[in-house]
């Protein structure tokens, strides 16, 4: 029997101009008993959304989930979730937390507070009952945010990036802990769904690997992974499928590869710029060159190498296709002809070709660049094009596209920017 089941799901939030922003769209899929599932995907792409559809903590705007058989309709007694910020009170100690997650569910004192000390000792954290947060390292507090989750005792456990705020060695000894008890059966968990950017930690864990696209959030692929627990970061098998989902995540048919597909079609004012910076574009093109390959270079061994996760990487790579100052395809990444060129050329030149590759690619840069030309010198507040992208964008998403195109534009010199007053202006360009 399956134990989770998604129907065509879509979801939208609304506007600030009441238009619906289409978030999730037909989102189809089932979750066997025994199953790890990860979900993998860009920032953005709507996976918490889902997630939380699933946990009752949302109503979709279409489709339902259903758990164990009977459909979701609120918080479902039996999901637990285990959120990346912790999302303790810092006022209560480490047993009281624990004991919160029981509050809900009517347990008796007695009975809360020997549930409590059995989450928290099963997860490594006895003897830490009546600490409180502030004293506790990320690692301990996120341990505490499993022990909450785990006194529910229950049967699907669902995870939003659970070990993404935590240095590497101390998600390594947690996400270990965490599989340990899934794999010594002593507890009542049928199943793990979680969120994660590390495509690493995915195939490490996870019995199938979800890949989600964006724009709107969707299932774009699946990748299963056949091997026995536990796994071995340098097992060629397991970087085998870490390449096996870089390819799928930059292949055409994929749109957290929209940029290349867009580059041949047509981006528009409703283009997503990624949120990255100038720095980090050049970065990435002195290690494409640093690493010094003639022709394409696997993006896996690129992100050893600038040790990044995708979340970070995919938006770059993306602004660099888009500017096509590199080709991304098929997992593999090469320089363009213009990007060794920017690379090559002194500031003063790098400023000019960054402004012509702005205006030819990028509409909204040619767009406030033409606004800016018809107003004759007078200078337009950013609030006017902030107004005109909340026809695309949540209010703080077009802020949010609106601050990076500022961004590259003022490097660039197309405009300048008033940072107190706020207002763009053609003028002191020097
Ligand atoms: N409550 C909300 N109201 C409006 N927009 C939202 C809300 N929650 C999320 N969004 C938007 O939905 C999209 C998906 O968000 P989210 O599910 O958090 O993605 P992910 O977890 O993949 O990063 C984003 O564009 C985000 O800005
Ligand atoms: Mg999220």
């Amino acid at each position: 029997m399956s134990l989770v089941e998604l129907s065509d799901i879509s979801h939208h939030f609304d506007k600030p101009d009441g238009q619906p922003l289409n978030v999730i769209e037909h989102v189809n899929f089932s979750m066997y008993e025994g199953e790890i599932v990860a979900l993998l995907g860009q920032s953005g792409s709507g996976k918490s959304t889902l997630l939380r559809i699933l946990a009752g903590l949302i109503q979709p705007s279409k489709g339902h989930a259903s758990y164990q058989g009977t459909k979701v309709y609120g918080p479902v007694q039996g999901i637990a979730m285990v959120f990346q910020s912790f999302a303790l009170m810092p006022w209560l100690t480490v047993l009281q937390n624990v004991e919160l997650g029981l509050e809900a569910l009517r347990v008796p004192a007695a009975a809360r507070r020997e549930r409590a000390i059995k989450a928290i000792d099963m997860i490594g954290m006895d003897g830490f009952e009546s600490a409180y947060p502030k004293e506790l390292s990320g690692g301990m507090r996120q341990r505490v945010g499993f022990a909450r989750a785990l006194v529910t005792e229950p049967q699907l456990l669902l995870m939003d990036e659970p070990f993404s705020a935590l240095d590497v060695l101390t998600a390594e000894s947690l996400r270990n802990d965490l599989m340990e008890l899934w794999q010594a059966h002593d507890t009542k968990m049928k199943g793990i769904l979680f969120v994660t950017h590390n495509i690493e930690e995915a195939i490490l864990m996870a019995d199938r690997v979800l890949v989600f696209g964006s724009n709107p959030g969707c299932i774009k692929g699946e990748l299963k992974v056949d091997l026995k627990q536990p796994r071995n970061s340098q097992n060629p098998e397991v970087l085998r499928l870490i390449d096996e989902v870089y390819k799928m995540m930059t292949s055409q048919r994929f749109t957290t590869a929209k940029a290349q597909v867009r580059v041949q079609a047509h981006i528009g004012l409703d283009y997503r710029l990624p949120d990255v910076g100038i720095a980090e574009l050049i970065g990435l093109l002195e290690a494409l060159e640093e690493l010094q390959q003639k022709g394409a270079i696997d993006l896996p061994l690129l992100a050893d190498y600038i040790r990044l996760n995708i979340d970070d990487l995919f938006p770059v790579l993306e602004a660099l296709s888009i500017l096509q100052l590199a080709n991304v395809s098929e997992g593999d990444i090469a320089m363009t002809p213009k990007g060794q060129e920017f690379l090559n050329a002194d500031i003063t030149q790098k400023k000019i070709l960054f402004a012509k590759l702005l205006l030819e690619h990028i509409p909204l840069a040619a767009h406030i660049h033409n606004v800016l030309q018809a107003a004759h010198g007078e200078k337009v507040s950013e609030d006017e094009f902030e107004h005109e992208l909340e026809a695309y964008f949540t209010k703080d998403e077009g802020k949010r596209v609106l601050a990076t195109i500022i961004d590259w534009s003022r490097y660039a010199e197309i405009f300048a920017y008033d940072y107190n007053s706020g207002f763009l202006s053609l003028e002191d360009v020097s």
